[in-house]
């Protein structure tokens, strides 16, 4: 089998972790016989700097033309400045929606070597923690409409959404709960919105569909608060574009391993009816302060490897192998500078020795 990968390494740490990513991903080709061709798709600040654009038309079709895209991180304080459009993060919003992945699914999984970075009392978190956050991302107020009036003094974002927008994202929310441990808590604020009222009567109707699974609901605020008080009652969260993004920060952010978190977004198709690439992304940002300096902790971004192979190449089992070098690594003591905690038996590492500790154990395991 060959597939093609779009690479979109970006800006900041992007392309350290990208390349490390790539090499991953080259290691388990060669342990599990594929065959793998790339096609590097400039966005973010790097095409607004050779293309004066943050998503050119070349770089979109790349990405909709390969099997999965893998994707570093955008932005950075250079092209802080220019309007909204025109900005970097633009051309990630842009390449969700052009490849029509509605469902990015943020998995917050504590490492048990990591436990000691977690923030909460051990207490809360006893027996690790593993939440799914799946974010509607290619609707609600990121692309509802906006403006300024026209003297300036006031503006406006748009919360909208279509019963069919909720639907299909909530399948995936029921479907993900229904392979794990079968709850499912719809995040909204249905108390004063009345587009979270609609996301709840919309799964309150299916859920009937889905028997197995405890539905339940929560108002936003509280599940921000419920997150720190007792993370461990959640298994998956289905929720709107924007309180998806704040939660999957607080929930990765909860389990100590924010450095360490993968994440997938799906559900786009083909002109031709087939299922679209995938677009698998670490969840931590571009970190411009680091960039270049072999600093950038790649695992998150090995990680997306793992949900890429799983989710849209189907191979599970050179998904389960790459999950399993990370785990490896972690056992024999690497960390990068974010995970690393000064514990005896830890071998502080850069960019590019994590790099290589993962790509031996992908080979290793294989022999
Ligand atoms: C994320 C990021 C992006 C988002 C930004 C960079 C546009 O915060 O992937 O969560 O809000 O979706
Ligand atoms: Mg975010």
């Amino acid at each position: 089998m060959k597939y093609t990968i779009a690479t979109v390494p970006g800006d900041g740490i992007g392309p350290d972790v990208v390349k490390v990513a790539v090499a991953a991903l080259e290691a388990v080709a060669k342990r599990f016989s594929f065959e793998l061709s790339f096609v590097e798709a400039p966005m973010g600040g790097a095409a607004i700097d050779e293309f004066g654009e943050p998503l050119p038309a070349s770089s979109l079709e790349a990405c909709r033309g390969s099997d999965a895209v893998l994707l570093g991180a955008v932005g950075g304080p250079k092209w802080d400045n220019l309007a909204g459009s025109e900005r970097p993060e633009a051309g990630l919003l842009a390449i969700r929606a052009g490849l029509g992945v509605y469902a990015n699914l943020r998995p917050a999984l504590m490492f048990p070597q990591l436990a000691g970075a977690c923030p909460l009392k051990p207490s809360l978190v006893e027996g690790g923690l593993d939440i799914l956050v799946v974010r509607e991302l290619t609707g609600g107020i990121y692309f509802g409409d906006r403006g300024r009036s026209a003297d300036g003094l006031s503006a406006w974002d748009t919360e909208r959404y279509s019963k069919q927008e909720i639907e299909r994202l909530l399948e995936v929310g029921f479907e993900a709960a229904a392979k794990r441990k079968n709850r499912l808590c719809v995040v909204d604020k249905a108390n004063v919105l009345e587009s979270s009222r609609l996301w709840r009567e919309t799964a309150k109707a299916m859920g009937p569909r889905w028997p197995g699974i405890e539905l339940s609901f929560m108002y936003v605020d509280n599940a921000a608060m419920q997150l720190v008080k007792n993370p461990r009652q959640f298994d998956v969260i289905a929720t709107s574009n924007m309180f998806g993004d704040i939660l999957s920060d607080e929930a990765s952010m909860v389990t100590g391993s924010i450095g360490m978190l993968a994440s997938a977004s799906v559900g786009g198709t083909r002109p031709d009816g087939r299922e679209g690439p995938g677009l698998y992304e670490p969840i931590h940002g571009s970190a411009p302060d680091i960039a270049g300096q072999d600093k950038a902790n790649p695992l998150a971004t090995v990680l997306s490897v793992a949900l890429l192979l799983r989710h849209s190449l189907k191979l599970e089992q050179a998904a389960r192998a790459v999950e399993a070098a990370v785990s490896a690594v972690l056992d024999a003591g690497f960390r990068c500078a974010d995970i690393a905690s000064g514990m005896i038996g830890e071998k502080l590492v850069g960019t590019v020795a994590m790099g290589e500790a993962v790509v031996k154990a992908i080979a290793e395991a294989g022999k």
